[in-house]
């Protein structure tokens, strides 16, 4: 072979071989099947939500590990618990591949009367950050084995995956507070979101500026309506809030509702989910709706399908969130791919 040839031939195999580096490898997720962290393990954050931060990005979740039980004096309802585990961390930089940070938050083991201690409840944890105090300031539904303590939790971390120091819980505003969420709107305001009044109303509460505390301000939303599992977003200026309906760990039909702002009124409008199985939401019940980083239409909608007689098995269903106009909607997929 000329010389000239093997030239050509060798800068050929080179260019190959770097497009084919180049090319993003295929990163699938698969909704409802077992999720592995980097080290082989499966993903432990369940009720969910996601902070980024730095170009990385946080989930946190309720740590469920071990048995699953029924508190067998609640007979009017179905009850099942596992011990509350803390809040679990895991970080990622392309919402793949995740790397368990370990426990943000621990569970105290000693103290039955602490609110962190595992005979109690610990639900839907969120982080947000606060640019002012530089704090990462978690919110999270406190309650005891029967829901009757229904309180909000607060936790403070000077770094995203922790250690958060448990700071108090409150009843906002004097106020029953079960399943949660936080919002940070784009001009630094947060609110705390949740069902409330014996989870016959939804509460929309700001928070102080340096989050750690319910500013007086709220606003009381479906009344009456018994809706939970709120995850809320902004998409183009209009304000989302998807929701479940009232029934335990069994999953029912998704409800979202718009309005032009947070604290304004809310219009119920429609169940987002759509095809076979959308009035359960897929078998499940929505817990965060993530804003992919750096793409303007690009929304993540994360549900939790609870195995109630299993809990630490319960699985995680992540569906891309399509916009059309002002509407939203969901559809099923095996499979998909982040890229
Ligand atoms: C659901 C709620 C879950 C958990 C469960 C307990 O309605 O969304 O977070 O509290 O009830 O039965």
């Amino acid at each position: 072979m000329k010389i000239t040839s093997l030239l050509f031939f060798t800068f050929l195999a080179l260019w190959v071989g770097i497009s084919c580096t180049n090319k993003p490898k295929e990163q699938k997720i698969f909704p409802g099947e077992i999720w592995n962290d980097s080290k082989g393990v499966p993903i432990n954050a369940h009720g969910g939500g996601i902070l980024y931060h730095a170009g990385k990005y946080y989930w946190f979740g309720e740590y469920k590990k071990g048995k699953t039980w029924r508190v067998g004096y609640l007979s009017n309802w179905e009850c099942y618990r596992c011990e509350a585990g803390g809040v679990s961390c895991y970080s990622s930089e392309n919402l793949f591949n995740w790397k368990f940070e370990g426990i943000a938050l621990k569970p105290n083991g000693s103290d039955p009367a602490n609110d962190l201690h595992i005979s109690k409840v610990l639900e839907r944890p969120k982080v947000i950050y606060n640019e002012q105090t530089k704090k990462f300031v978690m919110w999270f539904h406190v309650d005891s084995e029967d829901y009757s303590y229904a309180r909000a939790g607060v936790a403070v971390s000077d770094n995203p995956q922790g250690p958060y120091t448990f700071h108090e819980s409150v009843r906002p505003n004097n106020q029953m507070s079960r399943d949660m969420t936080l919002f940070k709107d784009d001009n630094g305001k947060a609110y705390h979101i949740f069902s409330s009044e014996n989870n016959a109303v939804m509460h929309i509460s700001l928070l102080t500026d340096d989050y750690l505390r319910p500013s007086g301000i709220e606003k009381r939303i479906f009344i009456g309506k018994s809706r939970e599992a709120p995850a809320m977003f902004k998409h183009n200026g209009k304000y989302f809030l998807i929701t479940s309906a009232c029934s335990g760990w069994a999953p029912n039909a998704a409800m979202v509702a718009t309005a032009d702002t947070v604290l304004g009124e809310w219009k119920e409008r429609y169940n987002p989910c759509k095809g076979p199985k959308s009035d359960s939401t897929f078998i499940a019940q929505s817990t965060y709706v993530l804003p992919v980083e750096g793409k303007t239409d690009q929304y993540i909608f994360m549900a939790d399908r609870w195995n109630k007689t299993n809990l630490e098995d319960s699985r995680y269903i992540w569906l891309p969130l399509l916009f059309k106009n002002d509407s939203i909607a969901i559809n099923w997929k095996d499979s998909w791919d982040l890229n």
